[in-house]
């Protein structure tokens, strides 16, 4: 395989959230991972694993009174946007990283039109772009992600579009200013299947043909495993495993993520129960010290119980934390 290029570079990224005057709470845990120059990496996990926390603190839009950086760096190119002036952050915002957020109607003003919203974004960004450039850069994009009679729709309020539009409208808008990467935090759970469908495919259209990287997040495995080049699978804050996303679903190597395809119908397959993981993800204050998926775990041991495992490369460019993942690939 050719160098890849690194384009967003996480390295040990932990995320505190202070709760009450006392208590201080870890969200993120030691994070690092990379995403490359036109790839997608998938990120899955179960509601609560920090899927989120991990995406909105790369442009640092989690709360700023209550939230806090106390390791890491996010290398984007030569900045590091956890140390970056915000002036400068909010150039990058938006701009050369877009983020799409699973509810469309939060990320946009009922009070103004489709077209002054989508404007606004291109020309925040380019002060100096004549308005009549901009409308037909917006227009084009409406048609890009397939939404018929443009021109109406940039009259329309958000409010008077269906959610399938609004989303891809959201979709167009945040590639607008071509980003490098974009981040899509469940951007499609909402929406019904058959609209999902196309704006899955529409967004690896777009992808191809700006040639950008994507980090996707979902808790939904046939999404992933069709929008995913690599996949990192996070529990309770931290990242269990991550590889190729056909090196991970052939052979699982983290008893939590061969819980996870366990418990996902594979096509053509007629089961009468899906096998469940036991249990639930632990809220940030019951949080287990050691391996925090121990509690869950068929494999589990006083060492899991007492110690975080090392990082491992198990298989080539196939990486997992679990003290006892040779035999639950061997059982897997
Ligand atoms: N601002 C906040 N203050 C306190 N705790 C928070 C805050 N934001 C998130 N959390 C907690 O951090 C943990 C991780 O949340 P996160 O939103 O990243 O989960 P997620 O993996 O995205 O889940 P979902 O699939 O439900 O979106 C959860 O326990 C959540 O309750
Ligand atoms: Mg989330």
């Amino acid at each position: 395989m050719s160098e890849r290029e690194v384009l967003l570079d996480v390295q040990e990224l932990s995320v505190d959230f202070r709760v009450d005057r006392k208590t201080t709470l870890r969200a993120v845990r030691e994070g690092s991972f990379q995403v490359y120059k036109g790839e997608t990496l998938g990120i899955l996990g179960e509601s609560g694993c920090g899927k989120s926390v991990t995406c909105m603190s790369i442009l640092r839009l989690e709360p700023e009174k209550t939230t806090r950086y106390p390791s890491g760096r996010i290398l984007f190119g030569n900045q590091d946007l956890l140390t970056l002036a915000t002036k400068e952050l909010g150039k990058i915002r938006g701009n050369e990283i877009g983020m799409i957020f699973q509810e469309p109607m939060t990320a946009m003003n009922p009070l103004f039109t489709i077209g002054d919203q989508m404007m606004e974004v291109l020309r925040i960004h380019h002060p100096h772009m004549e308005k009549g450039d901009a409308y037909e850069q917006c227009i084009r994009m409406i048609e890009n992600v397939k939404i018929p009679n443009p021109q109406r729709i940039m009259k329309s309020y958000p409010f008077s579009l269906s959610g399938g539009m609004l989303q891809r409208i959201m979709i167009g808008m945040a590639m607008l200013n071509r980003p490098k990467l974009l981040i899509c935090d469940e951007p499609t759970t909402a929406l019904d299947v058959t609209i999902q469908a196309q704006v899955l495919d529409l967004m690896n259209q777009l992808k191809r043909e700006q040639e950008m990287s994507i980090i996707f997040v979902t808790h939904d495995l046939g999404v992933i495993s069709e929008m995913a080049d690599r996949v990192m699978v996070m529990y309770g804050g931290r990242k269990c495993e991550e590889a190729l996303a056909t090196s991970l679903f052939q052979e699982p190597l983290h008893p939590y993520t061969q819980g996870l395809i366990r418990s996902h119908p594979q096509p053509g397959e007629k089961r009468e129960r899906l096998e469940v993981i036991p249990g639930s993800v632990p809220a940030l204050k019951d949080m287990p010290a050691g391996c925090p998926f121990h509690n869950r775990c068929p494999y589990a041991s006083d060492e899991c119980k007492e110690t975080f495992p090392v990082y491992e490369e198990a298989l080539p460019d196939h990486w997992v934390a679990c003290h006892h993942w040779r035999k639950a690939a061997s059982h897997g």
